[in-house]
């Protein structure tokens, strides 16, 4: 293994998508790379490419939901390799569901995942690369999402526009400190993430009033997903390592032609305008 010393990365939700992708496009770019993943069971195909490849890649577990199992991992890191210098915050999952049949208990699981486990690795992080020579990179996985609302999607899509806040806030407080903070807006990439959605527990059945745009919905973002147009992680990884390498990276990054258009649009529409071209989007039955 040619483990390089100068750069440290850690990815977490590594086993599969954007995270698998991403660390390895940083392991084959010399990073000395944490692939990080709840499920350790789950690490046979990265385990072996990076042997293959002889890359500095290595296997942790971390579930980015249980505090003692982040700030144990990072301790370990550090004990390891001194430093950390890009921390990549990927692991998420999507949440199906109208507002009205989402239990508190299944939104604040959302959250839990894809906001504060966001929060808690960065925390962890953040003492080492505040007090390390160089600084350090974090780099969050937003969404379109994180900047246009979605019916059925108002749960994920709060936790995406609460990471925008999150991110562009503390790009500000860390910047004194040469921690730079990178936000990823992936449009839509292949991935499993439609397989590892969960739909809300009253959404299932078609007695819910709003059952048929639910499966509008997923009936799209399936179609989307299998579009042979839509991007690649690869893509999402390849953009992660130009920002990540940049000396003065933007603070938003866009990946996908149709991430693009919709942040384009957004940005030279009236808002009514843009209001009503999602809308006919994504439920036009509703017009
Ligand atoms: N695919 C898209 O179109 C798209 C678009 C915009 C943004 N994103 C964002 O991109 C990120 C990656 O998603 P993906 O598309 O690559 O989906 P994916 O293939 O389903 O990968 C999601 C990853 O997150 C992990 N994860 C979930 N909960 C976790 C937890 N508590 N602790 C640690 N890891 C956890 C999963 O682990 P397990 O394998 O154990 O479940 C998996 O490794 C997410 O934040 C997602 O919101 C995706």
């Amino acid at each position: 293994m040619k483990l390089n010393e100068k750069r440290v990365a850690i990815v977490t939700g590594s086993s599969s998508g954007i995270g698998f992708q991403t660390a390895i496009t940083l392991a084959r770019n010399g990073y000395s790379t944490y692939a990080s993943m709840r499920n350790i069971e789950k690490s046979k195909i990265i385990t072996e490419i990076a042997k293959k490849e002889s890359l500095p890649l290595q296997v942790i577990m971390i579930d980015v939901n249980d505090d003692v199992n982040v700030k144990n991992a990072i301790d370990k890191i550090v004990k390891d390799v001194k430093r950390i210098d890009v921390l990549v915050n990927n692991a998420g999952y999507g949440q199906f569901g109208a507002l009205e049949e989402l239990s508190i208990e299944e939104i604040k699981a959302q959250f839990e995942t894809n906001f504060f486990g966001v929060v808690r690795v960065t925390q962890a992080v953040l003492p080492i690369m505040r007090n390390q020579k160089g600084g350090g990179t974090i780099v969050n996985i937003s969404s379109v999402g994180g900047q246009v609302g979605a019916p059925i999607l108002s749960a994920y899509n709060s936790t995406k526009f609460a990471l925008e806040g999150l991110s562009e806030s503390i790009s500000h407080e860390l910047r004194p400190f040469g921690i730079r903070v990178i936000i990823i807006e992936p449009g839509f990439i292949k991935t499993n993430i439609m397989n590892s959605s969960v739909l809300a527990k009253k959404a299932s059945g078609h007695k819910s009033p709003y059952y048929p745009y639910t499966q509008s919905i997923q009936g799209y973002f399936r179609s989307m997903m299998d579009n042979p147009e839509s991007s690649n992680p690869e893509e999402v990884a390849k953009v992660i390592l130009h920002a990540v390498t940049s000396e003065n990276p933007q603070l938003r990054f866009t990946v996908g032609n149709d991430a693009s258009a919709i942040i384009q649009a957004k940005r030279k529409m009236s808002e009514l305008d843009f209001i009503n071209l999602i809308r006919q989007q994504l439920l036009p039955e509703s017009q």
